[in-house]
């Protein structure tokens, strides 16, 4: 596995709806272990393989504590509730931002081998999750933001919740 350099806004790669997988073959694997590795690495919660360059709809999300989960063309099937949230992106790093996002979420996808499955996200997994199927739609959460002062400057030091 390596560590793969993550693209920053406003790099156009960000900014493209990513393309379905249709072979779940030994390439993805690597690219899929190569984002676990690198999301670890960046001590982010969550990563898309368009921040590595590579335009497809993949996603790996890395709570502390719990084991990554892989999800290949990830869809959401239903977002309950809504709150307001701190977030903040490998891709932009040094900010935080709040932006709204459902306090639950249930999403369909792939897994590594092709099997169909289904998850329910809850707090941080629900938003992380939100986020990440963002980026496989070219979509940022600074485009969330309601307006410019919900984003705030921080130290540029690791948050725990970069996605
Ligand atoms: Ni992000």
């Amino acid at each position: 596995m390596s560590i793969l350099p993550i693209r920053l806004a406003p790099d156009l790669m960000l900014r493209q709806k990513a393309k379905r997988v249709k072979y779940f073959d030994g390439s993805i694997q690597k690219l899929i272990g190569d984002m676990q590795e690198t999301m670890h690495a960046a001590e982010g919660i969550g990563l898309a393989a368009p921040q590595v360059g590579i335009p497809l709809r993949v996603i790996v999300i890395g709570l502390p504590e719990e084991e990554d989960i892989v999800l290949l063309n990830p869809q959401v099937v239903r977002k309950t509730g809504e709150r307001v949230v701190d977030e903040s992106c490998l891709s932009i790093p040094g900010y935080v931002g709040e932006v709204k996002r459902a306090i639950s979420i249930i999403v369909k996808a792939r897994d590594p081998s092709g099997k169909e499955i289904r998850i329910r996200g809850e707090k941080v997994l629900s938003h992380a999750l939100e986020h990440e199927i963002d980026h496989i739609n070219g979509i940022l959460y600074i485009d969330h933001l309601e307006t410019p002062d919900k984003l705030r400057k921080i130290k540029p030091t690791k948050t725990e919740t970069e996605t």
